[in-house]
């Protein structure tokens, strides 16, 4: 389950994002990979607790928060602190599988990772490769997206980052705890609600509308952790 979410920042938001990078001092990505990981990753990052990564996190979460397509596909619990990464010409990250579990750094926190979220912040036009490349069972999906959009999938699935060969790819990368585990589970979830919304549109007094939204909820209780 892979899902596109448009517009999650402002072209302002983007701007602002471009002009800390700017000022920014990037340090090797590396830091925050485990040790299979570590062998494949080639880009930079924004430290993760410094003042920068804080203050473009806030916003980030917070236009996540804004954003209903994202908590229907996600059903977040927990979402880790967002960090930023760059690429240079010459720079990828090849196949590796995401963490299982993360740590929160300055807290008691952990995070499962059920999802996994990329939010471009270069425009597509800008760089040449870069395309964040994910596996699963229906085969292999290259993504490059216009700067603000933001993409999830699975944390299971094998995926890398194809390497630059013109200009910078700049985005936010996070992981998202899910309230409920199971990515089919989720995926039913979400095809149920994009489903009632629709239906909302076309028959707005239907009396299956009470129904169908009953069992969306019923479902979502037997199945999230909150
Ligand atoms: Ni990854």
């Amino acid at each position: 389950m892979m899902v596109h979410i448009p517009n999650v920042l402002t072209p302002e938001q983007v701007a602002r994002c471009r002009e800390v990078f700017d000022q920014a001092q990037w340090a090797d990505g590396r830091v925050t990979a485990g040790h299979q990981s570590a062998q494949v990753k080639k880009n930079l990052q924004l430290p993760e607790n410094g003042p920068e990564a804080r203050e473009l996190g806030d916003m980030v979460l917070a236009a996540l928060e804004r954003s209903p397509l994202f908590i229907s596909a996600v059903l977040p619990q927990r979402v880790f602190p967002p960090l930023f990464n760059r690429y240079d010409e010459s720079m990828s990250f090849g196949s590796h599988v995401d963490n299982a579990i993360r740590p929160i750094t300055g807290t008691s926190l952990r995070l499962r990772t059920d999802v996994s979220a990329t939010l471009f912040l270069s425009e597509p036009e800008s760089y040449d490769g870069g395309e964040l490349v994910v596996e699963d069972t229906y085969g292999s999906h290259a993504v490059k997206l216009p700067a603000g959009d933001l993409i999830i999938y699975p944390s299971t699935s094998l995926h890398h980052v194809t390497p630059v060969t013109r200009g910078v790819r700049l985005a936010s990368f996070f992981w998202v705890q899910s309230m409920v585990r199971d990515v089919s589970r989720r995926s039913l979830l979400f095809d149920l609600d994009m489903s009632i919304m629709q239906l909302n549109k076309e028959v707005p007094k239907s009396p299956s509308l009470v129904m169908l939204t009953g069992v969306y909820h019923n479902l979502l209780r037997q199945w999230a952790e909150p």
